[in-house]
C-alpha cells in the first residue's frame, strides 16, 4: 500500500508539476515574441523572408512597421490578408510586435 501511495505521489507530481514548469518558461517569452510567431508562418521563420511577394520582417524599422500595420488595419492601405490579420491586434500590441521584430537580425 505504501509503495502504491508513493507511486501515486510520483504520478501526481509529474502531472501537476509539468504544466507548472511549462507555464513558468512560457511567461519568460514576451507576448510580442509569441504574437510574432504567427507572422513567421507567412513572412518566413524568424522573419527571414521566404521569398516572393511577402517581405521579410526581421530588422524592419519599428516606426515604419507600426504605420504600415495601422494603415492596413484601418484599410487606408490596401492589402489582401494583412488588414484582416492586423485587426486581430490592439494598437498597443502592434507597437509591441513591431518593436520586437525590429530587434531581430535581418
Ligand atoms: C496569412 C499570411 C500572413 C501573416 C500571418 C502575416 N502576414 Fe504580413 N503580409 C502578408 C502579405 C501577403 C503581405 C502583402 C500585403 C497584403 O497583400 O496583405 C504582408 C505585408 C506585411 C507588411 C507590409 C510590408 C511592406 O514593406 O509593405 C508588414 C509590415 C507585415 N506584413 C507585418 C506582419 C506582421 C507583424 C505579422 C504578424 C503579426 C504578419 N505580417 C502576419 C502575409 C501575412
Amino acid at each position: 500500500m505504501k509503495k502504491l501511495q508513493s507511486q501515486f505521489v510520483k504520478i501526481l507530481a509529474a502531472t501537476v508539476l509539468t504544466p507548472l514548469a511549462f507555464s513558468v518558461s512560457a511567461s519568460e517569452i514576451s507576448n510580442a515574441e509569441l504574437s510574432a510567431t504567427t507572422c513567421f508562418q507567412c513572412h518566413g521563420a524568424e522573419g527571414q523572408s521566404a521569398g516572393g511577394a511577402i517581405p521579410p520582417l526581421a530588422g524592419y524599422p519599428e516606426k515604419v512597421m507600426v504605420q504600415q500595420l495601422l494603415d492596413m488595419k484601418s484599410g487606408k492601405r490596401a492589402s489582401t490578408v494583412m488588414g484582416r490579420h492586423a485587426k486581430g491586434y490592439t494598437d498597443d500590441e502592434i507597437r509591441a510586435i513591431a518593436k520586437y521584430l525590429s530587434t531581430l537580425k535581418p
